[in-house]
């Protein structure tokens, strides 16, 4: 029979583990899975999480392989290739590309036909490659885009202010990387916009646009990679689909004519629910947002040409 709810994540490295991890702590689903093409790490890492489930959530989680896919409901993939030396995420698309195909391959090839959420890196490129790969509809491959970026922008904001992250609303849109797009005409207070709640205080826009553009590179420095902030970001969109919210999260999804863009993953606000992205929306942007949106389209565009 099959379980009531079934999660598999590919990669088992530092993003995989902590976002199945993360899952186990939400008592999300019945079941996780992490495969990897070092079995034992995955095995591993499955073993360390479950020692916990005697005093967190009772799930059940295992080192397995691509025949536990055919029963999952979300497929995350989050195998690719590694930066290195602060080198930039489209460094690795050709890498990464490589890895993606192939796990979607063999994820397919298993009978996997439920939803992808990728998060390899560069992100909007390895969703637009696993798409293709997967023949899937692209409602059901999502990339975790700008998500992460989104709740650094929140969060840099909400210091600034001396507020919680969560009373502010605020989107980052386009790459998940170099070119992406602070769209601050998208930040809402309590729905008072922020040039409206700062009443004249000074607010240093192009400071906090730098700290979160950079935040990957700079915790990679300090600790070699990122993990918790893209790991929640594929936890908060796997609680999305699998309680089929219906709740609007920045994430990488096909543009087809949005703005102008079109056949292009890059993040856009999306009503995220159990089918996957049931809406794009497309909020009113200022002239530079827009003009820095399309520039950031045109960074992804170079970036697939790299993917093979
Ligand atoms: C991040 O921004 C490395 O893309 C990852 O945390």
């Amino acid at each position: 029979m099959a379980p009531s709810s079934r999660i598999a994540i590919i990669g088992a490295g530092n993003v995989g583990a902590a976002a199945a991890y993360a899952l186990m702590l939400r008592g999300l689903v019945a079941e996780i899975v992490l495969i990897d093409a070092d079995a034992d790490r995955a095995a591993a890492e499955a073993t360390d999480i479950a020692d916990a489930n005697a005093i967190a959530r009772p799930t059940r989680i295992w080192g397995g392989d691509y025949a536990d896919v055919r029963d999952a409901t979300i497929l995350v993939i989050t195998a690719g290739a590694a930066t290195k030396d602060g080198e930039p995420r489209t460094a690795i698309a050709g890498k990464s590309a490589a890895i993606v195909r192939d796990c979607v391959g063999q994820a397919m090839a298993a009978g996997f036909d439920g939803i992808l959420v990728v998060a390899s890196n560069p992100a909007d490129a390895m969703t637009q490659v696993a798409q293709v790969a997967s023949g899937l509809p692209s409602a059901r491959v999502i990339g975790t885009g700008t998500l992460l970026d989104s709740n650094r922008f929140r969060k840099r904001i909400a210091d600034r202010l001396g507020i919680a992250p969560g009373a502010v609303e605020a989107l980052v849109l386009g790459e998940h990387g170099d070119s992406e797009v602070m769209a601050y005409s998208t930040v809402r207070i309590g729905g008072m916009a922020l040039d409206a709640y700062l009443d004249g205080r000074g607010f240093d826009r192009a400071a906090i646009a730098h700290d979160v553009m950079r935040a990957g590179y700079t915790i990679a420095d300090g600790k070699g990679y990122t993990s918790f902030g893209v790991a929640t970001a594929i936890v908060r969109i796997c609680e999305a689909i699998h309680r089929d919210e219906r709740i609007v999260l920045p994430v990488s999804t096909l543009v087809e004519g949005q703005y102008g863009i079109d056949d292009l993953y890059l993040s856009l606000p999306c009503l995220i629910g159990a089918g996957g992205v049931l809406r794009i929306l497309t909020p009113d942007l200022h002239d530079d947002e827009l003009a820095a949106l399309h520039a950031s389209a045109g960074a992804l565009r170079e970036t697939l040409k790299n993917t093979g």
